[in-house]
């Protein structure tokens, strides 16, 4: 069997005049925590639904655990879901909410079941208070509790942290880090990048329907990383220049022209120069900053809403 336990192809949704997700195609691994970003409207929730057997796809297929559903519609049964707003129940304490839940799912030795998952998400199993007096971050380990009742092999959250104040996201993060850690695979989306760059491994950004880019979570975090660019006829000629006359090693060669340079202390008048010195003429060279969310907001236009 393959690593790959996701795999959708051409996935494609279609409301009536509404082309929601549009050919998308993307692999998962197993025990990847794989973060699909994209503004309102972009289709998240849309394609989670998909992959977790909420909704029928319009076209395109959906591969799990090696398998196209299509044919077996068993392998939704092994996802957990949270997606919008997953019902709970206001008036019930969180117990009673996950019991009603284990009982659909006909679970025999629930109350030890449900004492685990209370565990799991850090909510106290003897607190009897009514869930409509949690806080948000309360109600969404709660959420994730019911999303994990089945004990599935993927937990799909979607938005698991908007509208959480800075500690309840720290506080989903490091559950879903502890989740992970047990062998479970995430997709969790968002529409804010900064949210999800501590905790995803993989990112899809989404927009219009689309997966407009795929990266990982190095690839990303050097994109943001300080460096200096430059520009010059032969980039292979100029490393050698920088590693043999400024002693600089922290560079990544980009094609035949362009270089970027990490190591930022070194100035760029006297990368010029020597450059110029040994015969190497420098076309630009520009120092680049950028943030996590203008690297999103980059790709998705304005970042605002896709609601039409
Ligand atoms: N059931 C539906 N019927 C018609 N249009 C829908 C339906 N669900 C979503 N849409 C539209 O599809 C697009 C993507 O929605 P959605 O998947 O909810 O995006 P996101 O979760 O990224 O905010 C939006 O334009 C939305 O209005
Ligand atoms: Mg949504």
């Amino acid at each position: 069997m393959s690593s790959e336990i996701i795999e959708v192809k051409q996935l494609t949704k279609q409301f009536k005049l509404k082309k929601a997700v549009n050919n998308v195609d993307f692999k998962i691994r197993k025990g990847d925590i794989f973060g699909l970003i994209g503004p309102n409207g972009s289709g998240k929730s849309t394609l989670l639904k998909m992959i977790g057997g909420l909704i029928y796809p319009t076209s395109g297929e959906i591969h799990l655990f090696d398998n196209a559903v299509e044919r077996n519609h068993a392998y939704f049964e092994r996802m957990g879901l949270l997606i919008e707003d997953t019902g709970i129940f206001p008036h019930y304490s969180a117990y009673k909410n996950l019991d009603l839940t284990a009982i659909s799912y006909g679970l025999k030795n629930r109350k030890k079941h449900i004492h685990d998952l209370l565990d799991l998400v850090g909510l106290d199993k003897s607190n009897k208070t009514k869930v409509k007096n949690y806080s948000m971050g309360m109600k969404q380990r709660l959420r994730i509790a019911i999303a994990l009742m089945g004990s599935p092999d993927v937990l799909i959250l979607d938005e698991p942290i908007n509208g959480l104040d800075p500690q309840g996201i720290s506080e989903i993060r490091k559950l879903i880090w502890d989740l992970n850690k047990t062998g479970i695979t995430i997709i969790i989306s968002s529409h804010i990048l900064e949210e999800l760059s501590k905790v995803a491994t993989k990112y899809a950004i989404l927009y219009h329907g689309k997966v407009i880019e795929n990266i990982t979570k190095e690839e990303l975090l050097l994109q943001c990383e300080d460096r200096i660019e430059i520009e010059v006829d032969e980039a292979e000629m100029a490393v050698l220049i920088l590693e043999n006359h400024l002693g600089i090693y922290n560079y990544k060669v980009m094609d035949d022209r362009i270089i970027h340079i990490y190591d930022t202390a070194s100035g760029s008048q006297q990368i010029t120069k020597k450059l110029a010195e040994n015969n190497i003429y420098v076309h630009s060279i520009s120092k680049h900053k950028q943030t996590l969310e203008q690297y999103f907001l980059e790709r998705t236009g304005n970042g605002g809403e896709t609601h039409d």
